[in-house]
């Protein structure tokens, strides 16, 4: 075996012990682990399975102007933004684009290898810097919550690619603001890369997109993937900087990137319709509910999340395993441990509310 760079264990792959002690205690396993959604695929998407003529030729890789075009009108609707089409390009699902961008971005400036990225989130923000070669610098939060951007080491700001932003964040629901770490990459000649995903899901306040800040230096990373239930359709797409989305555009098409045509017609009649986002809207947040009575029967410390459908629960006295094991003892229910997000995690949960709400009630009747 060289000693090149090996993957390490997949996160959810470190789970087969815990999510074994369902059945050993007589439980049903109700695996809450993965923020996979549970919920149809709304039906407008199914009626468009005759799109599937799409699928002959090749498909445009930065996407269709149908596509990119309903993106920019969903946009518009949603945060009174106007991004026109060209810039805004197509990804296959987000996950390649965040876990590709760092090495895109070093190749159109070589000068530069650092990432920015918040200490506790999603792991394919440092994982992207990893396979780009590049560095990853964890950026822990101030004591308001946001991105401490005065503890980064200053000799790193020259050095930086760029700094991701995720709001509503996964794994902790907190919803940031955009000003500081716009400005200040600004005055760094860095991009702000916020990852919106979540955005259809803030609970207490109106959904902003950083793109209220202008386009200059700064992309935001959208997908279908939680907004309509369509993981497994693999449809997103990034806008913002009219230079950098004209580079990556062309990057990935040389790279042969491409939704598959059909997706992409579905994909931009879901970004037409808000009905299925409001259901969708509704269940999570019954569910959010429902997790939280689960917890407080458990004793343990959480709160309704500012946005996204995790619930964040945080407790000094065990470490995340302990903690998903003491879960899935009592409830069957299998969360994540929060250092696969971060080591300053370690005594978190997060338990993604994709179980139906009957399941997720009947589990909290059980309890009382
Ligand atoms: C914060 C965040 N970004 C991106 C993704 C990737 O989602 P997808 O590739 O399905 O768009 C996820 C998935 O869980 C996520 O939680």
């Amino acid at each position: 075996m060289s000693a090149g760079f090996q993957p390490p264990p997949y996160p959810q792959d470190r789970l087969a012990e815990v999510r074994r002690i369902p059945a050993k205690v007589g439980l049903e396993l109700v695996d809450l682990s993965i923020g996979t959604p549970v919920d149809p695929v709304p039906e407008l998407a199914m009626a468009l399975a005759a799109s599937l003529s799409l699928a002959r030729g090749y498909p445009s890789s930065p996407g269709s102007l149908e596509l990119r075009l309903a993106a920019s009108g969903w946009m518009s609707r949603r945060f009174g933004v106007e991004v026109p089409a060209e810039q805004i390009a197509a990804t296959v699902g987000s996950k390649e684009f965040v876990a590709g961008l760092p090495a895109y971005l070093r190749l159109r400036d070589p000068s530069r290898d650092v990432v920015l990225y918040p200490a506790v989130s999603y792991p394919t923000y440092a994982m992207g810097a990893t396979l780009a070669g590049c560095r990853a610098v964890a950026v822990e939060a101030g004591p308001d919550g946001e991105l401490d951007l005065d503890s980064i080491d200053p000799s790193l700001l020259d050095r930086a690619l760029c700094c991701w932003v995720n709001t509503p964040s996964n794994p902790t629901g907190r919803v940031s603001g955009y000003d500081k770490v716009v400005r200040f990459a600004r005055a760094h000649g860095f991009f702000v890369v916020a990852d919106e995903c979540y955005v259809e899901f803030v609970w207490d306040r109106p959904a902003r997109t950083v793109l209220e800040h202008g386009t200059e230096g700064i992309l935001a990373v959208h997908s279908l993937s939680k907004r309509s239930n369509f993981a497994g359709g693999r449809v997103g797409f990034y806008a913002g900087d009219a230079e950098l989305v004209g580079y990556l555009s062309e990057v990935r098409k040389h790279a042969g990137l491409m939704i598959p045509g059909p997706m992409q017609a579905i994909g931009a009649a879901l970004l037409g319709d808000q009905e299925h986002v409001e259901v969708q809207r509704g269940r999570y947040r019954e569910r959010l509910e429902i997790l939280l009575e689960i917890a407080a029967s458990l004793s343990l410390p959480a709160e309704m999340p500012e946005g996204g459908f995790y619930l964040w629960v945080s407790d000094p006295e065990r470490d995340g395993f302990e903690l998903a094991a003491m879960v899935a003892e009592a409830t069957g229910i299998v969360g994540s441990p929060g250092e696969f997000y971060g080591p300053g995690a370690r005594n978190c949960l997060r338990i993604a509310a994709v179980a139906p709400t009957e399941k997720l009630a009947a589990i909290a009747a059980s309890l009382k």
